[in-house]
């Protein structure tokens, strides 16, 4: 297993069902995936979760994560405070393609209180099957980063 096809996997306790089955989806696919829980269905605050995925992300362990809370907002804000990250919150296709295009994000969040499943995993698919298209956007990335001190 290299970290060339690792996707990390958390969330809080909204989402743990959504979450699992993203997880096989995507296993489906042959991505190897690191799913950091939780797994019991316990009240659980999601910065700690979105911080762990982050990590892994930020480290290179893993090439990429998904996220989830109720919204997808929190355990977003979270992972985003990890420098390295960029992370967006999508709710439909078009968001989840662009993110990877334009802004290069290594995360995607996603409210398991907003989306139903089978829309869930069509923006899972259009986040993973789209690529950073460089050029003027890799700039304004860049810009980003600059922010991060
Ligand atoms: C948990 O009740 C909820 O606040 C959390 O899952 C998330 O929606 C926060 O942004």
């Amino acid at each position: 297993m290299t970290a060339s096809n690792r996707i990390v996997l958390s969330s809080d306790h909204a989402a743990i069902p959504l979450r699992q089955a993203i997880a096989a989806h995507v296993a489906a696919q042959g991505w190897a995936v690191v799913d950091i829980g939780p797994t019991t269905p316990e009240s659980t605050p999601y910065p700690k979760h979105g911080e762990a995925a982050a990590r892994l992300v930020a480290s290179g362990d893993c090439r990429l994560g998904i996220i989830l809370c109720g919204t997808g907002q929190g355990i977003m804000m979270a992972a985003n405070k990890v420098k390295g990250i960029r992370c967006g919150v999508c709710a439909e296709t078009f968001s989840a393609r662009m993110i990877r295009q334009h802004n290069d994000a290594n995360m995607l969040s996603i409210g398991a209180r907003v989306v139903g499943e089978g829309l869930a995993l069509d923006i899972v698919d259009a986040f993973l099957s789209a690529g950073f298209e460089g050029g003027r956007h890799a700039t304004r990335v860049e810009m980003i980063g600059a922010l991060e001190g």
